[in-house]
């Protein structure tokens, strides 16, 4: 079995105790491949240094709505050359968070236009993290003329939002809230999204599946949502493991 943690935060200072430690026990978990993920430009070159020491991690770069706020200037220009090294292969993490609202929302989707546009022109897949702003989300893919391949990170939304992503062209992402109790919309969701669009993640150090919930997240622990996939659509766990690599390896083009 292999399975593709296509989203985690090696970078995380929450890593700093045990980094060599997680990443020994995610290959020991059968965990063969993970994508280590920028929220700005500094986390996006630590990312980049992980990927370039570890065989099976690769990076992706990019401004997080968050950041947004403090994006350089010229933070475009950075993330265009980033995008030309050799492990690097998406573009992420952007996208629009109305939950913390931590940067402007007017900034947020200025920085995640521009980053998007940056995509489409360089034809890189883009990684997309949506909180309470779906909506806002579908008008701005509505409006564009060309649509970037990417991923919906860590879904959190309907099974009708899941099926208007799908119906756009991307891949849906499912993290550790998959494997609670009371996640009815999100499981349902996860029964609907076709085979060839499904992703597993940890989206680790946060969001810790069931049974580990409420410590650090890591990558070996994507097995326990890959596992409540598996039990979800009616398959064998390797059989599920198989279909979700092949999406992420087809996806960041590895
Ligand atoms: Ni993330």
């Amino acid at each position: 079995m292999r399975v593709f943690d296509t989203h985690c935060h090696y970078d995380d200072e929450r890593f700093d105790e045990d980094r060599e430690e997680a990443y020994q026990r995610m290959l020991d978990a059968q965990v063969a491949r993970c994508v280590c993920v920028g929220s700005d430009l500094p986390s996006s070159q630590r990312c980049m240094d992980f990927a370039a020491a570890h065989e099976g991690a690769f990076a992706a770069v990019g401004v997080h709505p968050h950041e947004a706020k403090d994006a350089p200037e010229d933070y475009l220009d950075t993330i265009s050359e980033m995008l030309k090294a050799p492990k690097v292969v998406a573009l992420g993490e952007i996208g629009l968070d109305y939950y913390y609202d931590l940067s402007p929302r007017d900034v947020q989707k200025r920085v995640m236009a521009e980053q998007v546009a940056l995509a489409v022109r360089l034809d890189v897949p883009v990684i997309f993290h949506i909180r309470d702003a779906h909506g806002d989300m579908v008008d701005f893919f509505r409006a564009q003329k060309k649509l970037p391949q990417g991923i919906i990170h860590c879904f959190s939304g309907s099974p009708e939002i899941a099926r208007e992503y799908v119906r756009m062209g991307f891949y849906i992402s499912f993290a550790g809230p998959l494997t609670f109790k009371k996640a009815p919309h999100l499981q349902a969701a996860a029964q609907e999204v076709p085979m060839d669009r499904l992703l597993v993640e940890t989206d680790s150090p946060y969001l810790s599946p069931e049974p580990k919930r409420g410590r650090r997240n890591e990558p070996a622990h994507v097995v326990y949502t890959l596992a409540k996939l598996a039990e979800l659509r009616g398959l064998p766990v390797e059989e599920m493991a198989q279909i979700t690599w092949e999406n992420a390896c087809r996806l960041y083009r590895i």
